[in-house]
């Protein structure tokens, strides 16, 4: 017996230089490998995108709250039409509100909504001004924002009841994040600084290729921007997503690069130099065609919108795993910026922690 156990451990010395150079060799095999990384496809669980009809009042006066008011009554509708995606399973999830770009449709983003879900988030979008109601000030949708989270408490849980009548499907309102594109993203932020106050108070942000004004160093009103670095001090961390080709469309001093400028700590800025402002939605673009329209042709864009999309809700699930759930695995990765290991290529990720650049792959 003894002889055998001795024999067979000489065997593993006479191996594990060779066992070293196998390593090694798949270590290179999976650096090189096209498999993407797993959270720029769908999660675990199943998800759907659910319409929920607001109060129908395009032009309800929203109170632009300079300190917190109170939650709305139980069994009121949400002052806006709303899709919230969520999983298919019982469970207590956080709640990401998503904000729709300028002039767009909350029904553009479904693909996103649904990739988020599917890992674990309730992701409610409400829809903001028509295209009859545009406002370049806005101040009166950063209030309308502010009212549809002051909705929650009482009346969140109850709707996902509704949806899921055989499911225990609940909101974590201790764990609310905000995220926006484009102008939602400058609404997001609006949120964020108390532009406009809700009653509830947040754990995160995501700005996706958001903009503070559409002509170049030139802020819209309200400027959200202070214009200077650390200047967007919050009390949670933030992610920025840009697009290099995006500059027509959120343009220089008003983009990602000013948002993620002005961040403080912990801050995380990943930028898809192929790709565009429009590139974050929906393949098909389901909705009324004048919208489809301006959607599909005012920004100038990647060769297809997959990539970014995909790469998006992976990014902000990492994000949310490593800031909500101490699970920094997915983050450490993407900012490793392997070579396909995302869906699409990535300038040097940036993270302000006092060292400007990440030192990546
Ligand atoms: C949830 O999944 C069940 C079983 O797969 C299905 O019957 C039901 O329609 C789904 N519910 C929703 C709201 O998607
Ligand atoms: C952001 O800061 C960097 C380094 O300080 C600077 O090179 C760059 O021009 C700034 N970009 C913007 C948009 O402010
Ligand atoms: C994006 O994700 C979808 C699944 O949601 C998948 O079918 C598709 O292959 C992905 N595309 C890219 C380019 O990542
Ligand atoms: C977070 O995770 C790290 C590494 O996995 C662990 O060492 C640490 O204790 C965790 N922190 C908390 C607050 O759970």
């Amino acid at each position: 017996m003894e002889h055998r156990t001795g024999r067979a451990g000489n065997r593993s010395e006479r191996l594990w230089p060779q066992l070293q150079i196998a390593a090694v060799f798949i270590f290179v095999l999976i650096q090189t490998s096209q498999a993407i990384d797993d959270i720029y496809n769908p999660g675990r669980y199943d998800a759907v995108v659910h319409d929920v009809s607001g109060s129908g009042n395009w032009f309800p006066n929203f109170k632009c709250m300079d300190s917190p008011g109170s939650p709305k009554p139980a069994g009121t509708s949400p002052p806006n039409r709303l899709l919230i995606s969520a999983p298919n399973t019982s469970g207590t999830y956080p709640v990401i509100q998503l904000h729709h770009g300028f002039t767009l449709r909350i029904d553009f983003y479904s693909q996103l909504l649904e990739h988020l879900a599917t890992y674990g988030y309730i992701v409610v979008a409400p829809q903001a001004m028509d295209l009859v109601n545009i406002n370049p000030n806005a101040k009166d949708e950063i209030a309308q924002m502010a009212d549809t989270l002051d909705w929650y408490p009482n009346n969140l849980e109850a709707k996902l009841a509704e949806i899921f009548p055989n499911l225990n499907v609940k909101p974590d309102l201790e764990k609310v994040i905000l995220a926006g594109h484009s102008r939602g993203g400058k609404v997001a932020f609006g949120l964020a600084t108390g532009v406009c106050k809700s009653v509830l108070s947040f754990a995160g942000i995501v700005g996706i290729d958001p903009v503070d004004g559409g002509l170049p160093y030139q802020q819209s009103q309200p400027p959200i921007l202070p214009n200077k670095p650390f200047g967007l001090d919050l009390p949670f961390p933030t992610l920025i997503v840009g697009s290099g080709l995006g500059k027509w469309c959120a343009p220089a001093g008003v983009n990602h690069d000013a948002f993620f400028n002005n961040s403080a700590p912990l801050a995380y800025h990943f930028v898809a130099p192929d790709y565009g402002h429009m590139d974050f939605l929906d393949d098909k673009l389901n909705g009324p065609f004048e919208y489809v329209l301006i959607a599909d042709h005012t920004c100038w864009n990647g060769p297809s919108r997959a990539p970014l999309r995909n790469f998006t809700g992976g990014i902000m699930v990492a994000f949310l795993d490593s800031i909500l759930f101490n699970n920094s695995e997915f983050l450490d990765r993407a900012l490793m910026n392997i070579p396909h290991a995302a869906p699409l290529t990535l300038d040097t990720p940036q993270v302000t922690n006092f060292i400007s650049e990440y030192a990546g792959a």
